[in-house]
């Protein structure tokens, strides 16, 4: 009957997930964010937890899909807005886990100084935004472990032909210091038909040590075989 549920190889660990995408106040009422719904680290976290791993889920704005596939599968779901919560959440999260794995859109900039009331049109010129860049999160955790036996994955989509995405995807694998990225080729169509997700996973020196492609699930499925495989 096990067999049937498939593999139990994340018995006993503990896994984090980030997903969804951050959101970076402007005033009190808007932000900057990103369309990310959080349906692909959902499904990385369900399918951790169906393989018998203890998973918590770091929720940046999921959407209602999202949250109910994790949660449906057993997932503790954990809600966050900004990036500093973010990654004060992972810092926390990280301590007693086995396994990050950053599938959240993490929003590159954040305002400057959000305005402490709502901005107002006053017939001037419209206001300027000032910028500045957000920590790198899995980064940070990579090159700053709370224990060395960590395994740190990253999720990177990319633009492009198979080779250039492939090239971007090698230069971000040796920057990040991340065990494992998982590099997502995004609006190229690779005669899959409705499969729109493919994944090519390298590992921190740039080297592919696998591939996958389907549904998300199906996708979440060939990563976490690549983590099983370092976690032994
Ligand atoms: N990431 C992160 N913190 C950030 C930005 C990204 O932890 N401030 C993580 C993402 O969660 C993802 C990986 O880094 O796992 C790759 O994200 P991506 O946006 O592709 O990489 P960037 O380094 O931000 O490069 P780019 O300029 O291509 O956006
Ligand atoms: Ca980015």
């Amino acid at each position: 009957a096990l067999a049937l549920l498939g593999p139990a190889d994340l018995a006993g660990r503990r896994v984090v997930v980030t997903a969804g995408g951050t959101r970076e106040p402007l005033d009190p009422v808007r932000f900057l964010g990103n369309r990310s719904s959080g349906r692909q680290g959902a499904a990385l976290a369900a399918e951790a937890a169906r393989r018998g791993a203890d998973v918590r889920l770091l929720a940046a704005s999921v959407d209602e899909v999202a949250r109910r596939t994790a949660t449906a599968a057993g997932v503790a779901v954990t809600d966050v807005t900004t990036t500093a919560e973010l990654r004060d959440a992972v810092r926390a999260a990280v301590a007693d886990a086995d396994v990050l794995v950053m599938a959240a859109a993490v929003a590159d900039f954040r305002p400057a100084a959000p305005a402490t009331g709502k901005i107002k049109k006053d017939g001037g010129a419209p206001p300027t935004l000032t910028l500045v860049e957000n920590p790198d999160i899995l980064a940070e955790v990579a090159a700053d472990r709370p224990h060395p036996r960590l395994v740190v994955v990253g999720f990177a989509a990319e633009t492009g032909e198979p080779e250039e995405v492939l090239a971007l995807g090698r230069a971000k694998a040796r920057r990040k210091g991340a065990d494992l990225l998982a590099v997502n080729a995004v609006g190229t169509d690779r005669g899959f038909g409705d499969v729109t997700n493919a994944i090519t996973v390298l590992d921190a020196d740039g080297e592919v040590v696998g591939s996958g492609a389907g549904t998300k699930a199906e996708v979440a499925a060939t990563l976490w075989d690549l983590v099983a495989d370092r976690l032994r």
